[in-house]
C-alpha cells in the first residue's frame, strides 16, 4: 500500500527495495537528488540496485532539518495517538493509521516537504514505530535469556547461562535510538536527552530498560530480559542439576505448608523462575495476589489477581509504587501475597502482611547469601524512614520470614539453588539462621562444569515441622531430609554447624 501513494508522476523509480526497519530509506526523490549531487560522489548514474556507496550517500543525504522535522512529527505523533492501541492493529492497518495522522501533522505544522520526502518520512516513522529492525531475529529466538545492546555496534546475548557477542549491528545510534523510542512509546513513554532512562515492556512480556546518552556515554544501551513463554518447572531445575530431587521435595513442602518465603539471589540467578516454581505448590483454592514491577509470574491457580506498579508519567505524576500495591492488596482479602521483587520500603509492608495472617507469602530480593538477604531487608526497611530501633526491625524479620531460598549463578554459567535456610529467631541482637540444605562444590569436570551436591546439614526437625504435620507432609519431609544427608566413608551422617 505504500506503492499506491508513491505514484508522483515526475518521481523517478525507486532505486531499491523499501528499507527494513530504520535502515537506509528509499532514495531518488527529486529534492534528494539535488542534495546527492552536491555531495562528493556523483549520483547521476541510475543503477538497478543500491550499492554500499550509495547507501552511505543516502544516509548522509538527510539534512539536519529532515531529522528535526522527523523528531517534531514523531513527538507530535506520540502525543496524538495511543500507541498501545496501535500495536493491536495489524501491520497494514497500523501503517494506514500512522500515515493519516502524520499527513495531518505535516499539514498542521506547515512543514514544507515534497511528496517524495513525505513518503520517506512516513516510511521512516512507520519503521521506527512498528519494527524492531536488527533486533527481530534475536527476539524471535526462544533460547536467548537476555539481549544487551551497548550502542549501535555491539550486541551481546545470554544463551544457556553464557554471555556471547553477536554480529547484530544497527545502522547508527540514531536507528538504535529510534527502536528504543518505538519500544518505550508502546507503554506511552518517551526516551530522549531530557528523560534518558526508561523501563518498558515488549508486547510479548519481555522487560526492557533503555538508558540513552548523555548518561550512556557510547550510545543508547538497551537491555532486554526475554519473557519465557514456558517458565521452568521444578522438574526442569532437577534435570538441569540446579537442585536435587530431595531438595525439590523440600521446596514443594515449604511452599505447600504456607511458610513465608524469601528468595534471594543476584541478577539473573533465577529468582523469578524459582518463585514461579514455588507458587506451583499452592493449593488451587487459595486466593493469590501478585504484585510485580512488570508481570512475569505465570501462576497455574484459577484464583489469582495480578497487580503491577506504574512508573510516573512524563510530568512525573501518577506513580504507583510497590508499597501502594501491597497496602492495597491487604484490603483485597488475599490468602497469599506474592511480591515479584522487594527493592525498597515495601519490605516493611510485606513483612507486616506476613505477620498478620497472610502466611505463605513470598517475595524475591537481591542478595548473595541468606545472611545478606536479612541485612538487605533491614536496610530496605530503614530506607523507608521508619523510626524503629534496629532490634525491633530484626524482631519483625525474625517473626515474619520462615525460609530463605538462595539462588546463584555459578562461574560456569549454571544456576543452582545453593541454600535452603530457616530463620530461627533472635539471639541477643542477632537473627539466627539455620541451613537445611546447602550446595557443596566438590570439583570441576573436564569442560569446566562445576560438580557438587545438595546435602542436608543434619537438621532432622526444621522449625516448620509442625506446619508440615498439620498438612500431613511430615513423612515426605523426613524422607527428603534423610535422602539429602551426606555420609562419610563409613556411612555415618556428617553433621554441619550453621551460621
Ligand atoms: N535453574 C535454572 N537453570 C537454567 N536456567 C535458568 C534457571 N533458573 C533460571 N533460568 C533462566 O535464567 C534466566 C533468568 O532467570 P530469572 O528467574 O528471570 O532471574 P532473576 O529473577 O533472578 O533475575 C531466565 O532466562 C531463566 O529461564
Ligand atoms: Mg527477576
Amino acid at each position: 500500500m505504500f506503492g499506491r501513494r508513491t505514484g508522483e508522476p515526475s518521481a523517478p523509480k525507486l532505486a531499491g527495495p523499501p528499507a527494513a526497519a530504520g535502515a537506509a530509506p528509499p532514495k531518488s526523490a527529486p529534492a534528494a537528488m539535488k542534495q546527492a549531487q552536491s555531495a562528493k560522489t556523483p549520483a547521476n548514474s541510475a543503477p538497478a540496485a543500491p550499492t554500499r556507496v550509495e547507501i552511505a550517500e543516502t544516509k548522509r543525504r538527510h539534512s539536519e532539518e529532515y531529522y528535526d522535522v522527523k523528531t517534531t512529527v514523531f513527538n507530535a505523533l506520540i502525543d496524538t495517538i495511543d500507541l498501545t492501541q496501535l500495536a493491536k492493529l495489524d501491520g497494514a492497518a497500523a501503517r494506514e493509521e500512522i500515515r493519516d495522522i502524520v499527513s495531518e501533522i505535516i499539514q498542521i505544522k506547515n512543514v514544507v516537504m515534497s511528496i517524495a520526502e513525505q513518503e520517506e518520512l512516513l516510511e521512516d516513522i512507520c519503521n521506527d514505530v512498528l519494527g524492531y529492525g536488527p533486533l527481530e531475529p534475536l527476539l524471535a529466538r526462544d533460547d536467548i535469556a537476555d539481549i544487551m545492546v551497548n550502542g549501535c555496534n555491539t550486541t551481546f546475548i545470554e544463551v544457556g547461562g553464557k554471555v556471547q557477542q553477536t554480529g547484530v549491528r544497527f545502522a547508527d545510534n540514531q536507528q538504535l535510538m529510534n527502536i528504543c523510542q518505538r519500544i518505550v512509546s508502546q507503554v506511552g513513554r518517551r526516551v530522549d536527552e531530557s528523560s534518558p532512562i526508561c523501563d518498558a515492556r515488549l508486547p510479548d512480556g519481555s522487560r526492557v530498560n533503555v538508558i540513552a546518552p548523555p548518561l550512556a556515554i557510547d550510545g543508547p544501551c538497551l537491555t532486554i530480559r526475554k519473557f519465557k513463554k514456558d517458565r521452568l518447572k521444578l522438574e526442569n531445575l532437577v534435570k538441569f542439576g540446579s537442585i536435587s530431587p530431595a531438595s525439590k521435595t523440600i521446596l514443594e513442602i515449604i511452599g505447600r505448608v504456607r511458610c513465608n518465603i524469601l528468595i534471594s539471589g543476584g541478577t539473573g540467578s533465577g529468582k523469578t523462575t524459582l518463585l514461579n516454581c514455588l507458587t506451583g505448590s499452592i493449593d488451587m483454592e487459595e486466593r493469590i495476589i501478585t504484585c510485580e514491577d512488570s508481570a512475569e509470574l505465570q501462576l497455574q491457580q484459577p484464583h489469582v489477581v495480578r497487580l503491577e506498579t506504574r512508573p510516573p508519567n512524563l510530568e512525573g505524576e501518577g506513580e504507583i509504587k510497590m508499597r501502594d500495591l501491597i497496602k492495597n492488596c491487604l484490603r483485597m482479602r488475599p490468602e497469599r501475597i506474592i511480591v515479584g521483587e522487594v527493592r525498597g520500603p515495601e519490605a516493611f509492608d510485606l513483612l507486616q502482611a506476613m505477620n498478620t495472617g497472610h502466611d505463605g507469602s513470598m517475595g524475591t530480593l537481591h542478595a548473595n547469601s541468606p545472611r545478606e538477604a536479612i541485612s538487605r531487608l533491614e536496610s530496605m526497611i530503614m530506607m523507608g524512614g521508619y523510626a524503629l530501633p534496629v532490634k525491633t526491625i530484626r524482631e519483625m524479620i525474625a517473626g515474619s520470614v520462615d525460609v530463605i531460598v538462595q539462588a546463584s549463578r555459578l562461574r560456569d554459567g549454571s544456576r543452582k539453588i545453593t541454600h535452603i535456610t530457616e530463620v530461627c529467631g533472635m539471639e541477643g541482637d542477632v537473627i539466627t539462621l539455620q541451613n537445611i540444605i546447602v550446595f557443596d562444590i566438590t570439583g570441576q569436570d573436564a569442560n569446566d562444569k562445576i560438580i557438587g551436591r545438595h546435602r542436608s546439614t543434619g537438621i532432622a526437625r526444621p522449625r516448620f515441622w509442625d506446619r508440615a504435620e498439620y498438612y500431613n507432609e511430615e513423612g515426605r519431609l523426613a524422607e527428603a531430609l534423610a535422602a539429602s544427608e551426606a555420609r562419610d566413608a563409613n556411612g555415618n551422617p556428617m553433621g554441619d554447624q550453621n551460621g
